[in-house]
């Protein structure tokens, strides 16, 4: 490997979120425990990128006020290109600060406060909180489960779909918390049902690069003309590269009608004044023209990431079901076998005795309250002390 995924670094007292919080609830935690919740990686970011950034520091020390250049967009357009086979156009391209803030300034620009919106569940929470923050109802459209995968529920889905108050659906593609890619032909059904129904659907692909063997993205603008003109679809670099302290998305919407409205309301209405700064800037152009061999790299140590994981769970904890993670790097697990009668208890077990910090299933919707979902994008010695201090609790607890 030409990239380093194996140094375990301690970001201990350093700012970073997941770590403040973890020594918030135990402060008195061994120093080689590191959390596996919130979704940024515990690997330092490639070199490409950061010594760019050093360098546009040293060619112009300047730090004034910058938009996109055409290398920016050039850059863009390369990897949905490339990656994707997604060909997009420079002025469909809209930067933002990040996905979330997207999400609300797209809710506020396409629908009215007391619209409806739809979700499907248990999925990533703050779905949740932008449409409560926008005063719009909330639609859930609960994924099956069958013990073993997750599936679209299509007849509860077109049901819902067709209330003449529901405007638009908030689609998670690839899906997190569950870890499904959706296939050409489940995205052809959403499109269906939604066009069928004028409803606009706003694809959050956060993920889309985070791909494990056989799985493949389809872009939900790829679907169809007529999809691709009644969606708005939110990437950004900052999962993939780990740099989601830069604050950088685009927002690609191909429709000219929707992008107008979107940034009305981005920068006439004032959600958002510059919406990427410029080291934000400089690192989505880098990540996206130089960070290519390091993302390759970093798939394969999450795919041996994946399989340790399900290969060590399934030999040792039977009472653990991992469900397959066919994207992101977010791990799904039934823990219904452990038998705890709350999701209280079962969060106490893996955070007190455990010393596992994971992001706990119910804050995904109910559905997921004997779940945890585990970010294994870490060297895979930090998921090895896991997995010693996990064995270890749940053989107290069959005692
Ligand atoms: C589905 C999804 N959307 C958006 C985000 C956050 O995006 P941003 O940091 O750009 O707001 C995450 C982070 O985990 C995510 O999983």
């Amino acid at each position: 490997m030409k990239y380093n995924f194996e140094t375990c670094i301690s970001r201990k007292g350093k700012g970073s979120y997941k770590w403040d919080e973890m020594s918030q609830q135990n402060p008195n935690l061994p120093d080689d425990v590191s959390p596996l919740s919130v979704a940024d990686m515990e690997f330092s970011v490639a070199p490409e990128i950061l010594d760019g950034l050093k360098q546009r520091l040293e060619d112009n020390p300047i730090l004034g006020y910058e938009v996109p250049t055409n290398d920016y967009y050039d850059a863009v357009i390369g990897w949905m290109k490339k990656i994707h086979n997604w060909q997009i156009k420079k002025e469909w391209i809209v930067p933002n600060g990040s996905v979330v803030p997207a999400l609300v300034t797209s809710i506020k620009a396409f629908t009215k406060p007391e619209d409806s919106i739809l979700i499907m569940t248990p999925v990533y929470y703050p779905f949740y909180d932008v449409i409560n923050y926008t005063h719009r109802k909330i639609i859930t459209s609960p994924l099956k489960f069958n013990g073993e995968k997750y599936t679209i529920d299509f007849t509860d889905l077109a049901a819902k779909a067709s209330d003449i108050n529901v405007k638009m659906l908030i689609l998670c593609s690839p899906h997190n918390p569950v870890g499904r890619v959706w296939t050409k032909e489940e995205l052809k059904k959403i499109a269906n049902i939604c066009l069928t129904n004028k409803v606009l659907v706003l694809s959050d692909e956060i993920h889309s690069d985070l791909l494990m063997p056989g799985s493949i993205h389809t872009p939900y603008a790829t679907i169809s003309e007529n999809a691709a003109d009644n969606s708005v679809i939110c990437t950004a670099p900052s999962k993939t590269f780990n740099t989601a302290g830069m604050q950088a998305a685009n927002i690609i919407i191909k429709n000219p009608y929707l992008r107008n409205l979107f940034e009305d309301q981005q920068r006439r209405k004032g959600d958002s004044g510059m919406p990427v700064n410029l080291m934000g800037l400089q690192t989505v152009q880098l990540a996206y023209s130089k960070g290519e061999p390091w993302y390759h790299e970093m798939l394969k140590v999450i795919d041996s990431n994946r399989q340790y994981l399900e290969d060590y769970i399934g030999n040792n904890i039977p009472e653990i079901k991992v469900l397959p993670m066919e994207g992101t790097y977010l791990q799904w697990w039934d823990c219904t076998g452990l038998g705890f009668s709350d999701y209280q208890t079962l969060n106490k077990f893996m955070k007190q005795k455990a010393f596992l910090f994971f992001d706990d299933g119910y804050m995904f919707g109910e559905a997921g309250s004997q779940f945890e979902r585990i970010n294994i994008a870490c060297p895979q010695a930090t998921l090895q002390k896991a997995m010693e201090r996990l064995t270890k609790a749940v053989k107290k607890l069959r005692n």
